[in-house]
């Protein structure tokens, strides 16, 4: 199903913060969305998966730390749960072996709570969770910022093997082109509220049209970066 949002928009404090915006998506679309900090990225994603959530599609949206997705206080068995039961889903070890599996945390203790696993194995619990319910779109904001470049290059080598032959579309929300550029076909980039450039990966890198895209690839090193 092409996923297509018309006229979002998002206005704070009396100041407008998402200029009237359409986005679209085909199924298992790669998608990033790339510009400075405060251009409006976050807010296009919230704005995004709000407004594709009212349409009925099914969207899961992974924050960048897992800090904001897990309560210290609950197992994580506790988490996995409450996850499938907001989808309405009932429990099924064979979907978590798979997911888990996927993700690489089979040895992650179920009884523990967050801080009994490491950083990197809470955000691909995170990540796991977010695929529960096969989502038409899965958002991910600034997804490994918080992780050391090795593992967060392998959470996204293995998200990469995961999603791929999947229908599961992606928007990686990220100031790091070096990370999009590997890892999604489409890019998009935002200034100050608004979508500026909107293009194939190999185009946009080859010959980017406006100022803050030129700028973002004249101060990325984009291939020599590891993930
Ligand atoms: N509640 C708010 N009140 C006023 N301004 C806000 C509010 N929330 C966000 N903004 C402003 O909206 C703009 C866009 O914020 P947003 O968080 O979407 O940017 P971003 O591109 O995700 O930045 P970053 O890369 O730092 O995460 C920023 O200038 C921010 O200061
Ligand atoms: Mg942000």
């Amino acid at each position: 199903m092409t996923l297509h949002v018309h006229g979002l928009s998002a206005e704070r404090s009396g100041q407008i913060i998402l200029h009237p915006t359409n986005v679209d998506f085909k199924p298992g679309e790669r998608v990033g969305l790339v510009g400075a900090s405060g251009s409006g990225k976050s807010t296009l994603g919230h704005e995004l998966v709000d407004a594709l959530r009212a349409q009925g599609a099914s969207v899961a949206h992974v924050p960048q730390s897992p800090d904001e997705a897990l309560d210290p206080l609950r197992s994580m068995a506790f988490h996995w749960r409450e996850a499938e039961r907001a989808l309405g889903l009932a429990p099924d070890d064979a979907r978590r072996t798979l997911l888990f599996k996927a993700l690489q945390i089979e040895r992650g203790d179920l009884r523990r709570r967050p801080w009994g696993w490491s950083r990197g194995m809470q955000q691909r619990f995170v990540i796991a969770m977010a695929l529960i319910g096969t989502p038409d779109l899965l958002v991910m904001d600034e997804p490994t910022s918080a992780l050391d470049p090795v593992v967060a290059a392998g959470t996204m080598d293995l998200l990469d093997d995961y999603l791929k032959d999947r229908q599961t579309a992606l928007l990686l929300i990220t100031h790091d082109l070096g990370l999009a550029a590997r890892r999604v076909a489409r890019l998009i980039v935002m200034d100050a509220g608004r979508i500026v450039e909107d293009a194939p990966t190999e185009a946009f890198l080859a010959s980017p049209k406006t100022r803050v895209a030129k700028s973002l690839c004249a101060h990325r090193n984009w291939l020599e970066l590891p993930c």
